[in-house]
């Protein structure tokens, strides 16, 4: 069953049933603040899968990798860096019979880094590249490893998330399973997996259609193939007319694959999902200050101590975020709306929340703001801190998370010392 999505109206003075003005007077803005309680939820709708592994990337922070695997996930990790974050938060690089890997290194390269460190903890490979064959076995000769397959189509909720077709850097090309069956038989690897992850932000239409991909790919590598992935993908609704996908179809899907697989092959397949956006979306929200109001001839705008180096996805993408007034005072009272356009303090003319691809910039009808007052830009827990830089020397939001009532910072706000560590003025 899928939990409905938060209510986002205009006005709001509560955030996972905390008063938002005294949490961004504690803490400062910009805030992200998690309810942890619905990630854990969102963990729960996907149970009819053998595993759910969490991509990672969307959101990172130590306390978010923890709770995600207290709610019984594993993790995906593409970087030597979130190597290191899973291990830090507890996951064991290794699986057993009735395990799966608590950590699983996918990516389209190693960096000599991250090569070094899978080798010292024996964590699985999805290779994204035929190159990464050779260069895992040459270092553990024997190792087993998954196939990331693009399987020639894509489709994400931009240009810039899809991750299939001729066009993608992702993967290994469909056509190009037989070349890297015979690199692994040079060092003994085996492959034991199939992954497929064709974009993000995608739809049930593209994503049913990996099923038949998988089944073709499968039987090209035969019975060494013990698990198969589904990828990552699933939307959620940024905007009131938008809606979750059918699960419980999607599962179907994948489930019938599954069997038809596990029953040519002669033994049971193990089915994974690896979501980022989905476990993680809903449950964040950044909270900042309207620090001017100003009209440019016919335009109002809001600019708020938040930018782009807080929230990239609108300038990135075009993306929609929900967006609602906090009042300072903690009032909750109607105030008319007006037609206004939400920017950061950055400079630069695309540092704008409310626009679309290709940076045109557009306004929303939003209460009357003053200085003062709290915006909430809401659905930004996936792909939100994550994606934050120190552009313009800005220093990083803290992060905070609410958990059964309770308040708990899990990330202190960037300090100027933070902000030029490792920097040398030299003689
Ligand atoms: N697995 C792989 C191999 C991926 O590359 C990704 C996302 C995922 C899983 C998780 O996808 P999800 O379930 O979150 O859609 N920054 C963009 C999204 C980039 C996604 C990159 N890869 C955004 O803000 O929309």
């Amino acid at each position: 069953m899928i939990a409905p999505v938060p209510e986002f109206t205009t006005i709001q003075t509560h955030f996972a049933g905390q008063e938002i003005a005294p949490l961004a007077a504690r803490f400062g803005t910009p805030l992200y603040l998690y309810d942890v309680g619905r990630i854990a939820q969102r963990i729960e709708d996907l149970a009819a899968f053998d595993v759910v592994r969490y991509a990672q990337k969307a959101c990172s922070n130590l306390a978010i990798l923890d709770r995600v695997r207290r709610a019984g996930a594993v993790v995906d990790a593409v970087s030597f860096g979130e190597i290191r974050r899973a291990l830090a938060a507890g996951f064991s690089p290794r699986g057993d019979d009735d395990r799966p890997a608590g950590i699983v290194y996918t990516a389209d390269i190693f960096d000599r880094e991250s090569l070094d460190l899978v080798v010292e903890h024996g964590i699985h490979v999805n290779c994204g590249s035929p190159d990464m064959i050779d260069q895992l076995g040459e270092r553990r000769p024997g190792a087993e490893v998954t196939l990331r397959i693009n399987p020639g189509f894509g489709h994400g909720h931009s240009q810039k998330t899809n991750t299939g077709g001729e066009q993608s850097k992702h993967g290994i090309w469909h056509e190009q399973v037989d070349d890297c069956l015979l690199r692994a038989d040079r060092h003994g690897v085996t492959v034991t997996g199939v992954h497929m992850h064709i974009g993000s932000g995608t739809d049930l239409e593209h994503l049913s259609q990996v099923c038949q991909a998988m089944e073709r790919t499968v039987a090209t590598i035969g019975r060494t193939v013990t698990t198969i992935s589904s990828g990552g993908g699933l939307p959620v609704p940024y905007k009131s007319d938008e809606s979750f996908i059918d699960l419980q179809r999607y599962f179907e899907l994948w489930d019938a694959a599954r069997n038809r697989i596990s029953d040519s092959l002669g033994h049971r397949v193990t089915l994974e999902i690896e979501p980022g956006r989905y476990l993680v979306a809903e449950a964040g929200c950044l909270v900042a200050e309207v620090r001017a109001v100003k009209r440019m001839g016919g335009n109002l705008f809001y600019l708020l101590d938040a930018g782009f180096n807080d929230l990239a996805r609108p300038a990135m993408y075009g993306s929609h975020h929900p967006i609602a007034l906090s009042p300072r005072d903690g009032s909750d009272h109607d105030r008319p709306e007006v037609d206004a356009i939400v920017g950061g303090p950055l400079c630069e003319s695309g540092d704008i929340f409310t626009q679309q691809e290709g940076g045109f910039v557009c306004s929303r009808p939003l209460p009357i703001a003053q200085v003062g007052d709290y915006l909430l830009l809401g659905n930004a827990g996936a792909y939100g801190f994550a994606m934050s830089s120190n552009y313009n020397s800005k220093t990083r939001a803290a992060e905070v998370m609410i958990e059964d009532g309770q308040v708990k910072l899990i990330r202190s706000r960037e300090t100027f010392d933070d902000l030029v560590r490792g920097e040398l003025i030299p003689e």
